[in-house]
């Protein structure tokens, strides 16, 4: 029996077009590597609330609780926008994140030489930028309670929701970014609003007695959120691990990619608590989403989903090489000028999604005389 049990949940819009170019890369290493992986695959998002009745089944949660792995596409569409928002694509990502408790998603933003001149910056800006972000995800304002609308009188109502961490929540997360720093260039910044907020000051104390007690050989430095935003787009290249909350991060995230050129471009993983048995439970899945205008096209984008399987590889298999010879395959094909429509400034040629999964297969091949 395989010890790799992947659950692949492709989703909506263009998630099941890039996943197939994942299935690509997987069957070439199980044929030439003589290693084999478990797979399960399962409806989720708009797709399974169509044919199942919710965005994610019990059944499948509970597949997903059994695996080493989940591999995530991408959820949501304009078609479900008024289905109740327990329901909605997006609770299905919400539900599998708090039940399989993935705190830590680390969000790398690396801008590869090939693609420099597709950021939006100037090239000197971005060229070998290389920056890992670590935003908590399973709690603060996306989960707080109290959370809701209600009235007030006859004529005003009133929303709220609620910015709640505790001490051992942000040790957790904090732990994760100063390790990875220690990696990497030593230097975690940890963005916050502790100017405003409660939570924010919070933050910021626990961060500096973890810092104090456990990591003071890495170099700390505490920036508000807002000036984060302001400086990834100024310099961002004084950055190393970003370090943040469940919201600043998904916005500080998204202006990081963004760096890069692609949103296309980009992969996550998501991680829980390490058990008693050494693993830990793993999502991985592209930070872009289901782009709807261009599902069904074959103008997606494949490589953050074939670097969100390279991340796998790395975090959740212990497969250092092969994670980095993927890695290399994709470098290659866009030294080589293939680019898909959303990167195509510099191509030499532009492919289509499934032309781009057979040009990293071809690579592979090449790189591993395979
Ligand atoms: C992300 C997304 C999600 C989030 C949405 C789809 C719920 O924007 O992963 O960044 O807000 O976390
Ligand atoms: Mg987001």
């Amino acid at each position: 029996m395989s010890n790799k049990k992947i659950l692949i949940l492709p989703g909506d819009g263009i998630g099941n077009e890039v996943m197939a170019e994942v299935f690509k890369i997987i069957n070439w290493m199980e044929k030439t590597k003589s290693m084999s992986f478990d797979i399960s695959e399962r409806l989720v998002g708009g797709t399974a609330y169509d044919k199942e009745g919710d965005s994610i089944s019990d059944e499948t949660m509970q597949v997903a609780l059994n695996s080493d792995a989940v591999l995530f596409g991408a959820v949501g569409g304009a078609k479900w926008d008024n289905v109740e928002r327990e329901k909605r694509p997006e609770a299905a990502l919400l539900r599998l994140r708090k039940d399989l408790d993935l705190f830590a998603n680390l969000r790398p933003a690396v801008v590869l030489d090939a693609l420099a001149e597709a950021s939006s910056l100037k090239i000197d800006l971005v060229k070998g930028l290389d920056i890992l972000i670590v935003r908590e995800l399973t709690s603060g304002i996306y989960f707080g309670h109290p959370r809701g609308i209600s009235k007030i009188n006859e004529t005003e109502s009133k929303a709220i929701d609620t910015q709640v961490y505790t001490t051992s929540e942000i040790e957790r997360v904090s732990r994760v970014a100063f390790d990875l720093a220690k990696l990497r260039n030593n230097k975690v910044s940890s963005a916050e609003k502790s100017n405003v907020m409660e939570t924010g000051l919070f933050w910021r104390n626990i961060v500096t007695d973890l810092h104090n007690k456990e990591y003071s050989s890495v170099n700390l430095e505490h920036i508000l959120a807002d000036n984060c935003a302001m400086q990834l787009v100024r310099d961002p290249k004084q950055f190393d691990v970003i370090l943040t909350d469940n919201l600043f991060g998904d916005l500080l995230s998204d202006t990081a990619a963004m760096l890069t050129g692609s949103l296309g471009m980009l992969p996550s993983a998501s991680l829980g608590p390490v058990k008693d048995n050494g693993t830990r439970a793993a999502m991985y899945e592209p930070v872009h989403g289901s782009a709807p205008d261009i599902a069904g096209q074959s103008k997606a984008n494949p490589l953050a989903m074939i670097m969100s399987f390279a991340m796998m590889l790395k975090y959740s298999f212990d497969m250092q090489e092969d994670s980095q010879l993927v890695e290399r395959a994709v470098q290659s094909v866009l030294l080589k000028g293939l680019r898909t429509a959303d990167i195509k400034d510099g191509a030499n040629k532009v492919i289509s999604t499934k032309e781009m999964g057979d040009a990293v297969v071809e690579e592979l091949k090449i790189l591993s005389g395979n």
